[in-house]
């Protein structure tokens, strides 16, 4: 049993590559968190757990109880609480903690994109917005935040999600795609003609997984109400797993 035990706030696939990469020398005992909202997750490299843990004060106790010497904070860029509880957590308990951030993507020629903050402001814009009565528009932001657009009832939605829309929430019009990517641009590019999509709706969650989209969207000229992501988490942080897992084996002490 190795000794040393790291805590993977997971949810990404930076958390798998990371999970993978201190699990192979088989020096240290990694534990990959799982907030349990996909029912069929990708399974981390070590050992796993699901759920919540109860707040910044769950989390601390769990920290204690199970002898965690460093926490690695690889959840998505807008988890964006999460990661508070996890500096929060970590400065209680005494272990260290660095926050695997990933940069948004930045504008590019050619992108039309409006930045609003919040999936409310994206169905404020396009209520506003001079798009005909019947338009479709491709929301690319996960299922929970859907119900935003329930009013806006004279667009058309295409929403795609990994688990499956609760659609008593929903739009009234809404074509629910249930998938998990990466998507090619091609795939992106005709989907997008097939559903006839005037704009998209998208999380700026950078890293090149979910980027195929942005790409197709430049491609056939559409806008795009990009959600800006939340302020990054105080604390250390860096964007490379390379760097991440330097520091989980510096700070376990451990020399490779
Ligand atoms: N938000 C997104 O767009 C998005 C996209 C892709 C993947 N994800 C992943 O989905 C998970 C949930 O995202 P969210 O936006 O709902 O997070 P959040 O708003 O930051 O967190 C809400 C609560 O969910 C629990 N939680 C979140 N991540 C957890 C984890 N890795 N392990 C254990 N508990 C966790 C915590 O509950 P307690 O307070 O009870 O501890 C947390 O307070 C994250 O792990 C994230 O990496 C999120």
């Amino acid at each position: 049993m190795a000794g040393k035990r790291v805590l993977i706030l997971g949810g990404t696939t930076e958390a798998l590559e990371s999970a993978e990469r201190l699990s192979a020398a088989g020096q240290i005992t990694v534990i990959t968190s799982m907030a349990g909202v996909t029912r069929n997750p990708r399974l981390p490299a070590g050992e796993n757990r699901t759920g919540g843990f109860g707040g910044v004060s769950g989390l601390t106790a769990y920290l204690d109880a199970e002898d965690i010497d460093a926490v690695l904070d690889a959840t998505h860029p807008f988890a964006a609480q999460i990661s508070r509880h996890a500096g929060d957590a970590g400065s209680r308990a005494g272990v260290p903690v660095l926050h695997l951030t990933r940069p948004p993507w930045r504008r590019r020629p050619g992108d039309q994109w409006y930045e609003v903050d919040s999936a409310v402001a994206a169905a404020a814009w396009l209520n506003t917005a001079t798009l005909g009565d019947g338009s479709t528009v491709f929301l690319t932001i996960g299922r929970a935040e859907i119900s935003a657009f329930a009013e806006i009832d004279r667009l058309r939605y295409v929403s795609r999600s990994i688990e499956p829309l609760d659609f008593a929430g929903a739009p009234p019009f809404v074509e629910a795609i249930l998938a998990r990517g990466p998507f090619s641009i091609d795939d992106e590019r005709q989907l997008m003609i097939d559903r006839n999509i005037v704009c998209l709706v998208a999380k700026n969650s950078g890293g090149a997984a979910s980027y195929p989209k942005i790409e197709a969207a430049r491609a056939l000229e559409l806008p795009v109400l990009m959600l800006t992501p939340p302020a990054t988490p105080g604390g250390e942080s860096t964007s490379s797993v390379d760097v991440a897992v330097a520091w989980v084996h510096g700070t376990l002490g451990i020399s490779r």
